[in-house]
Parts: C-alpha cells; structure tokens; sequence
C-alpha cells in the first residue's frame, strides 16, 4: 500500500509517499481502507517531533480516519468486513490502510460521506468534553472561544451555541469570524485588530466571560483569562501559536475563577465509558443535522504534506481532509 512517511523530523514538505507493507490485523484490532483523513494541529507538532506523543520513526502522521472495515482480527466481534466506520487512532491515518483497535470504531451513520465523517470525532469529541464535562457550560452564559475558525474551535462554537451559550468568537481575520457566525456565533472579535480583554468586556457588560475555550495559547491567554468572569471557567485546550504562556495565578484568586485542564485523548482512555455516552450524544446531533463539520479543503494522498502546511501557515477554516484511493 501506499502510505505517508514521517523518516525524519521537519517540516511538512519533508514528508514522502512511498510503497510499505500492508499491515495485518492482530488479535482485537481490525484493518481499515482509508478513504479519508482529516488533518489536526498535532501532526504539524508531531512530524517535528515537538509532540506529547512519539511514534517510533518511521511513521505515517494523520490522527483520523474514515473507511471500510477490510479485515477482522481475531477475537474481534460486532465488526465485520464491509462496514462503514471511523475513528481517531492519533496517527498512522495517512495510508492506504490502517489497523486499529476495533473497539476505537464507531459506526458512520446512513447517508453521511467519508469525508466529513472522518472530519468529525476529535474536533467535536474534544469540544464537547471540554465545554460540558470539563466547562460545565450552562444555557445562558457567555463563551468566548479563541482559534474560533480551526478545527476545534469551530467545534466550540457549534456545539456551545447548541448548548444554549451565547457564542463571541474570536479570530485573526473577518473572513474567518464570517464562517463562526455561520456556526452559531453572535459576536465576533478579530484579535489582530482589536483588544481581546475590552472587547470581550464590552460585549459582557463589563461582567466577563462564563466560559473562555483556548486552543491558541501565546499572547491571548492572559487577556482572555483577565476577561473571564467572577467564577468563570478558562479551559486550557492547547497551544497551535507555540508559546505555552505563564500565567500570574493571582488572577485566579482575584476572579475566583477555575483554570481547567483539557485532556480528550487521555478522557477517552481512562474514561472509556463515559467517552462513549458522549459519542452517542454527539452522533444523535449529528444524524438531527445540528452538527455540520466543515471542511475547507481536501488534498489527495500525495498533497497531503501541503494539507498540514496549511495548518501551519494559519490557514485552515474548520477541516482540512486528504482523501485516499478512489
Ligand atoms: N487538549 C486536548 O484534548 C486537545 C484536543 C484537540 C486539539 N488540541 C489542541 O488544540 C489546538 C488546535 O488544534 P486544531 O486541530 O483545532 O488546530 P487548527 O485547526 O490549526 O486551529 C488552530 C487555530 O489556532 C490559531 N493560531 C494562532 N496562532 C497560530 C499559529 N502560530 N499557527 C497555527 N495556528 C495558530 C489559528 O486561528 P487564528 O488565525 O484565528 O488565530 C487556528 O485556526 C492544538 O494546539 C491542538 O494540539 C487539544
């Protein structure tokens, strides 16, 4: 099969496609044809090796994927060759064929396409922990969401204004703030030109933010977390502009407010049970057409280096999918 390669740490356009064994499904796991990988964050961070996690070398970037269930390893039941699944098995997705765990899979619902379906578990998975478990956002309240046009923020927008929220989203260009308000977003902040914390007080009423969702890091997390309210929540969901800000904590003792550490990928392995309850609910909005996962561009298996430069280079709107095979 033909696969994405990772030989070396670096950029995206270090990336090869070459000819690799087919992999083989062990006791549990099931092999997948890729038709679909949708590209995150992650795999610009874990090709340069500045990742939490560290597949040995070689290895195929590509978090999530959606296909065909090929062949069933022993021991496995509930899944049989044919079936239509997803699944976000953190890497390995940029091939031809992936063998995963199947208890990981989850069956793509009737009538939805590969491409969005692999678009779906870990930008909405990761919100919708983050906003209700981890956030516990209520009908009514004000959340901001930063990185509000990426993948997971996106996700953030949609799945808070579905909860009730009311959504500012923030941005760095117009362009991406106009597709947050086409997900639910009733005010926007372009953070390249304005000031975060007096716009996000100014459209509170001087009051602050519930709930502030932080994908981004760097330079906007103190002032996000200066315009979050009296027990306010400020999620910390990740660092796509690099720096991992210091934070001075007399701020949380001044608003009386949670700093709360997001961690989807470790929720799902040890809370196993409750990620599957999650998955339901987030499936049945799916299937109710509340959930619209956005993809703003695909790339074929051979592009797929050009799909995590966009990330990147800070381009991305919602998902960026490599679509494998024909
Ligand atoms: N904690 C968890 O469980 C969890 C789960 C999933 C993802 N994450 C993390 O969440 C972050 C976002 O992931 P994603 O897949 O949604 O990424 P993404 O689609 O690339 O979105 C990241 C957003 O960050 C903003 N950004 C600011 N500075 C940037 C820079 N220098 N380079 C790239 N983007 C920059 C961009 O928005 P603007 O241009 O509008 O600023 C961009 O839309 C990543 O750090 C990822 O590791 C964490």
């Amino acid at each position: 099969m033909r696969a994405v390669l990772c030989r070396q740490y670096g950029p995206p356009g270090s990336l090869t496609v070459e000819e690799v064994e087919n992999p083989t499904a062990e006791k549990g796991q099931v092999v997948v044809d890729v038709k679909a990988c949708a590209v995150n964050f992650p795999a610009v961070l874990i090709i340069q090796n500045l990742y939490q996690f560290k597949p040995p070398l070689p290895f195929s970037p590509g978090a999530e994927i959606a296909g065909v269930v090929r062949a069933v390893g022993a021991g496995v039941e509930g899944v049989r060759v044919g079936d239509r699944v997803f699944a976000s098995p953190g890497w390995g997705g940029l091939a031809e064929q992936i063998a995963v765990d199947a208890r990981s899979l989850i069956p793509i619902p009737d009538g939805i396409d590969f491409v969005p379906a692999s678009a779906f578990l870990y930008a909405y998975g990761t919100s919708h922990y983050a906003l209700e478990d981890r956030g516990r956002l209520q009908p009514g309240e004000t959340l901001v969401v930063l990185g509000a046009a990426g993948g997971v923020g996106l996700a953030a927008v949609e799945i808070g204004a579905l909860m009730g929220a009311t959504v500012i989203a923030a941005a760095s260009s117009d362009e991406k703030l106009q597709v947050c308000r086409d997900y639910g977003a009733t005010e926007t902040i372009n953070y390249s030109t304005e000031d975060l914390k007096t716009r996000v007080r100014e459209l509170t009423g001087g009051v602050g933010a519930d709930v502030v969702y932080d994908p981004v890091g760097g330079p906007y997390s103190e002032p996000a977390l200066r315009a979050t309210a009296w027990e306010g929540r400020f999620l910390v969901v990740g660092f796509a502009a690099g720096e991992i800000p210091a934070i001075p904590l007399n701020l949380a003792l001044l608003k009386g407010c949670d700093i709360v550490g997001v961690f989807w990928g470790a929720f799902v392995g040890r809370e196993p049970e409750r990620h599957r309850r999650n998955v339901e609910e987030l499936v049945v909005w799916w299937r109710a057409g509340k959930l619209r996962p956005h993809v703003s561009s695909t790339y074929p298996l051979d592009r797929a280096g050009e799909a995590i430069r966009e990330l990147a280079d800070r381009k991305a709107k919602g998902k960026v999918v490599v679509t494998v095979g024909g």
